[in-house]
Parts: structure tokens; C-alpha cells; sequence
């Protein structure tokens, strides 16, 4: 049976590749989800790669997957991440392990970056190595260390 891992992206990383490429790195999201598929081609595991701007959706998606049975899902959830107790209790209330991705560290950013909703509900955080936190963040699913 194949396994679904989530992957789940929040506000503004549908410009991936033009936006702040000096913090973010040039790769798009389509290039990141193509590398995700590459890395789980054979596995038994499938990607469902999704990106929304809206605070609700990534709380109805977390729902979704819980809802699925999930394998795990990685979230990078944009500048929610710093704001939004709705995440922390969507992660909270659901079974699937959550491993919160970013590309930037936050925690060397501006200081309204330093506190991260997710991460306290997230069983890992991937954080500081551009677009590789993805695949970082897969291979831990991949290898069973979640
Ligand atoms: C981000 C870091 C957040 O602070 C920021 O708001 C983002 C992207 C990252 O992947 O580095 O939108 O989650």
C-alpha cells in the first residue's frame, strides 16, 4: 500500500525562485516537489505536494491528512509559522508526525521570526538549508527516525 507524505506550504512560497533569492535560493516549489518525487520514486511513499496563502487551508489540509492516515507530513508554514495558534492546535489534535521545514533559519533572522507555533507542536524541525531542508526533512520520514 502506498504511504502519502504531505507536504504542505504556506503564504508567499508560490513565489519560490523570485522571491529574496538571496534568502530563499532560486528553486521553485515545482523544482523542490520534482526532487521530492525522485527521492521517494521506488519507496513505496508518494508526495501530495500542496501551497496555499490562506491560514485555514493549512489547517483543513492538516485535518485532511490526519483524516487520510497520513505516512507524516512536512510543513513549511511561511510567516504562519510566527503567528498562528490555529497550526499548534491542528497539529496538536492530529496523530500524524509533523516536521516543520523551513528554508532560511528563522532563528538567526529578525527577532519576530524566533518563535515558531509549529515548532511547538512539530516532532522536528529542518530548518537552514535552503531548499535541501525538504529533501533532509523526507529522508528522515524515509528512514524511519519519525
Ligand atoms: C520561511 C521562514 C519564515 O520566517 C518566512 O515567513 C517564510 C519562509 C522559510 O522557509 O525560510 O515565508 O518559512
Amino acid at each position: 500500500m502506498t504511504e502519502t507524505i504531505y507536504v504542505l506550504n504556506g503564504p508567499n512560497l508560490n513565489l519560490l525562485g523570485l522571491r529574496e533569492p538571496e534568502i530563499y535560493g532560486s528553486d521553485t516549489l515545482d523544482d523542490i516537489a520534482g526532487r521530492l518525487e525522485d527521492q521517494v520514486h521506488g519507496t513505496g511513499h508518494s508526495i501530495d505536494m500542496r501551497q496555499t496563502n490562506h491560514e485555514g487551508m493549512l489547517v483543513d489540509w492538516l485535518h485532511e491528512a490526519n483524516a487520510e492516515g497520513a505516512r507524516a507530513i512536512l510543513l513549511n508554514a511561511g510567516a504562519y509559522t510566527h503567528t498562528s495558534i490555529a497550526l499548534l492546535d491542528a497539529i496538536r489534535a492530529i496523530t500524524i508526525p509533523v516536521i516543520e521545514v523551513h528554508l532560511s533559519d528563522p532563528k538567526t533572522r529578525e527577532a519576530f521570526r524566533h518563535t515558531s507555533y509549529v515548532g511547538m507542536a512539530a516532532v522536528k524541525t529542518v530548518e537552514g538549508h535552503g531548499a535541501k531542508s525538504y529533501e533532509i526533512a523526507l529522508t528522515h520520514v524515509l528512514d524511519g527516525d519519525i
